[in-house]
């Protein structure tokens, strides 16, 4: 009997649980991410990134860019590990692969450097915060601040791809080259997010310089 009033409130509690987390759920914050990553190079890839915010409130075109960039960062340290790893056992274990050891190195500058820029990146779009709607040249100038630490962030993991050309590979150095291409597409998707919250900076500023 006791056993049985047991199973009853754990079956009760079990579906408050799962409705609480199901109500947490945002169906609007779907719809939102969902829309706005139809504009980016890889949507399926963008969307899987940005559900992990869907249960919260997404105040818009910056603060989605903001979140976008954040998962390109975590991305990019997590790579940065990586790398670190294995040019460390290749110095050690496979001595003879010098050639390989020097691309891997390269690769952690390259990694490196876009760490280092996205953090950049993040500084500033938070620096464009205090403006609100206003649109003046200090605006423009963060704008651009922005754009070019991310296409730098995005060329930099871009190289490190290109540098292991091919499909011959170890599995270590395949498993380099997917890391470095989901650091290289999630920051392509965080550009895309931000150039379609800048564009209307740029429209209103381009409006505003244009009458005589
Ligand atoms: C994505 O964009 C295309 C064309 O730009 C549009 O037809 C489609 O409905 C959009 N999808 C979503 C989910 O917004
Ligand atoms: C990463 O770059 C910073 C400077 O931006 C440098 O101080 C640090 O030594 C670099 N780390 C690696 C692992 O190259």
């Amino acid at each position: 009997m006791a056993q049985k009033h047991i199973l009853i409130s754990l079956a009760i509690f079990l579906s408050l649980l799962l409705e609480s987390s199901l109500a947490k759920h945002n169906s609007q914050t779907i719809t939102y991410i969902k829309s706005s990553c139809n504009g980016t190079l890889y949507p399926n890839l963008c969307i899987r990134c940005l559900n992990k915010f869907s249960h919260s409130t997404i105040n818009g075109p910056q603060h989605l860019a903001q979140l976008a960039l954040s998962v390109s960062l975590s991305r990019a340290l997590q790579t940065r590990v990586y790398l670190l790893n294995v040019a460390k056992e290749l110095k050690t274990i496979d001595r003879n692969n010098k050639r390989m050891f020097l691309t891997v190195q390269d690769c952690v500058n390259q990694i490196n450097d876009s760490v280092d820029q996205l953090t950049q990146a993040i500084k500033e779009l938070k620096r464009l915060n205090q403006f609100n709607t206003i649109i003046n040249d200090k605006v423009l100038w963060h704008i651009s601040n922005v754009e070019t630490w991310v296409s730098t962030a995005l060329t930099d993991a871009s190289s490190c791809v290109q540098s292991f050309p091919g499909h011959r590979m170890s599995k270590r150095v395949a498993t380099i080259k997917v890391k470095a291409k989901n650091v290289a597409e999630v920051t392509s998707n965080a550009l895309a997010l931000f150039q379609r919250y800048a564009s209307r900076y740029k429209l209103a500023a381009a409006g505003t310089t244009k009458k005589p």
